[in-house]
């Protein structure tokens, strides 16, 4: 690893604070002239590096953060308000309170870290703050609780296209709303509803997108290793491409949403399955069989050929691949 990228890590683990020339040059085993030019090189690159004597170089915290402002300078569409927070329990379960509210559609909730953030089938799902994208979106669709799988079906394919934009290779969907990348889950969608019991349709839904973009410091929770990875291996990138990121998912997210019924989202979905044509494990509450996942219907069911060659299209249940 070269100077340069040795002393850009050592400013990235103290951004926002200032490390001494001699400090890294100790660190580094390497002379403070060594230190100086890296820095001017990384400067040089577009890093936003402050350089004070006696006190030493400090990258900018603002590489990192996520901005309101940055985020909407991205944006192509209008349909979406931003609340930037800092820390939040979990944005689905604010956004929700929102919503009983009255808040009209369209508000879209950012957290730099979640304290509580959730997943499906009770899970919890890990949000270190600066790491990933956590936000929630507020739909309401005109439509019957039962076409509700669509809007996740929707919103995967749009997060998948949207992150392969910043990444080698591609992520694919593991039915019915995880994102894998290199066979790791990167990124997940929970979608929360109310329904109107007098029409049966949605009185609202929250769309909640999380989505692994750095590794954690310390890593991943030692139970989490094997299945959960991240879309960059370290900090790297010049800029922090989360604003950028999260401004590409709701353009994407838009297109699909503003015409809903046609579907035009169930190719991408369909290619981008990780599942299809693979054997399978299906776990439906206490109850898990194998079977062979053979393809999607048109509502976003999995038909699945159970081991007496029976047909079943599920709307729900998780699917573990057998390799
Ligand atoms: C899953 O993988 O089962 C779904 C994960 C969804 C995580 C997102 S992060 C933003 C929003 N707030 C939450 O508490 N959960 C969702």
């Amino acid at each position: 690893m070269s100077a340069k990228s040795r002393v850009l890590e050592l400013l990235i683990q103290k951004k926002g604070a200032y490390i001494s020339g001699q400090e890294m040059a100790d660190a580094l085993q390497v002379s403070r002239n060594t230190v100086w030019k890296a820095v001017k090189g990384l400067q040089e690159q577009g890093y936003a590096i402050c350089a004070v004597p006696n006190r030493g170089y400090c990258l900018e915290e603002k590489n990192s953060r996520l901005s309101k402002e940055e985020i909407q300078s991205h944006l192509s569409t209008a349909l979406w308000r931003l609340e930037v927070c800092d820390s939040l329990p979990s944005t689905n379960t604010a956004l929700k309170h929102k919503a009983q509210l009255g808040e009209p559609e369209g508000l879209v909730l950012i957290a730099q870290e979640q304290t509580n953030g959730r997943g499906r089938r009770d899970r919890s799902f890990y949000s270190p703050r600066d790491c990933g994208i956590y936000m929630s979106l507020l739909l309401r669709p005109s439509l019957e609780f039962s076409q509700a799988a669509c809007l996740t079906a929707c919103a995967a394919a749009a997060v998948a296209q949207a992150l392969d934009e910043f990444i080698d290779g591609e992520t694919q969907i593991k039915w019915v709303n995880d994102i894998l990348y290199h066979e790791k889950k990167s990124a997940g969608i929970l979608t929360e509803a109310a329904v109107d019991m007098e029409d049966g349709k949605l009185e609202y839904a929250v769309l909640g997108i999380g989505v692994n973009v750095y590794p954690p410091a310390n890593d991943y929770p030692e139970e989490l290793r094997s299945v959960v990875g991240s879309l960059f291996s370290q900090r790297t990138c010049r800029e922090d491409v989360r604003n950028q990121m999260i401004a590409r998912i709701l353009d994407r997210f838009s297109i699909y949403y503003q015409t809903l019924p046609q579907k035009e989202y169930y190719d991408i979905y369909r290619q981008k399955s990780i599942v299809l044509g693979r054997p399978v494990q299906i776990l439906q509450g206490a109850n898990t069989w194998q079977g062979l996942a053979l393809d999607l219907d048109e509502n976003f069911r999995l038909l699945v050929q159970d081991a007496d060659g029976r047909r079943q299209a599920l709307s729900s249940g998780e699917v573990r691949i057998n390799y």
